[in-house]
């Protein structure tokens, strides 16, 4: 298998890098986990926007253009044969350099990408899958796809622990997003989710459910809702690249509408299917 990095293309077992790495060190980078649906890209461009985004959140420079990104990309199917439903995990970092808080003078960034396989999960997609609720101790900046991810696996270790799917933050009683998802609350007929500020990922998925709800006619509001709203819900749902569009049927305790998925986030699965086209 290949992996693209800064220096091109290189084999699997030939990526090395020094202990004093700032990723490993300082957690100082950022990350992206991109679709891929029968060896092609979706979302793409959102994917690569955010990125560089991400990237000058914390003043790295992306060691390609955009449009090399695209190519480096696209040439990194290519050369592994990609066919099938898979995952691109790319990871920039600042570099390697001798450990120091500050940035180093000259240090050039380090990049690579690779490709997992992902084949699609349809039972809980039908089925819906259960989750429990976190406090959201993150830091302001959650906008940033940044490499700090211990509270985000902290609260998916505790979700796990309780054979839950995906834990559910919140800040202030207000929820905010899942460890590694996009949360939406659906109540007669309109569909809320918490408003892109700094304090979520503006997720890839996010963006396309935003355009499909309008699309099929229900309102869309981007207001964050409290935990006690998820009592009311008619219909939860969670969202990201490799969840798709997945119901939720529980919180905690709490049976969400009739503990079965309900028919906005069933249309809105059948949408996403289209869009990415999925057969
Ligand atoms: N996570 N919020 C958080 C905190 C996330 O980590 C993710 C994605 C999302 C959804 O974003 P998108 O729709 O662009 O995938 C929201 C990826 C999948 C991960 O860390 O593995």
């Amino acid at each position: 298998p290949y992996l693209l990095t800064d220096q091109g293309f290189v084999n699997r077992d030939e990526l090395y890098y020094p202990f004093e790495e700032r990723g490993l060190q300082f957690g100082d980078g950022v990350y992206e986990v991109i679709r891929i649906y029968r060896g092609n890209y979706y979302l793409i461009k959102e994917h690569v926007e955010r990125l560089f985004r991400s990237a000058k959140a914390i003043k790295i420079n992306v060691p390609y253009s955009k449009e090399e990104m695209y190519e480096k990309l696209d040439e990194l199917l290519t050369k592994n044969s990609v066919e099938t439903d898979a995952k691109v995990y790319l990871q920039l970092t600042r570099g390697s350099a001798p450990r120091d808080h500050a940035f180093p003078k000259d240090v050039q960034a380090n990049l690579y990408a690779y490709v997992q396989d992902l084949p699609r999960k349809v039972e809980p997609l039908q089925n819906g899958v259960t989750t429990i609720t976190q406090p959201d101790v993150r830091w302001d900046y959650c906008y940033i796809k940044s490499l700090n991810l211990l509270p985000n696996v902290m609260a998916k270790q505790e979700a796990t622990e309780k054979g839950a799917f995906e834990a559910i933050l919140h800040r202030n009683k207000k929820v905010t997003e899942g460890s590694s998802s996009n949360v939406y609350l659906v109540k007669d007929g309109i569909v809320y989710t918490h408003p892109a500020t700094e304090n979520i990922l503006h997720g890839c998925v996010r963006m396309r459910v935003v355009a499909l709800t309008t699309q099929l006619g229900f309102p869309f509001i981007q207001a964050a809702f409290s935990l006690e709203d998820i009592a009311e819900a008619d219909e939860l749902f969670i969202t990201s690249s490799t969840a798709e569009i997945m119901p939720v049927v529980k919180v905690d305790d709490i049976q969400v509408g009739t503990g079965k998925p309900g028919p906005v986030t069933q249309q809105l699965q059948q949408a996403y299917e289209k869009d990415a086209k999925i057969p």
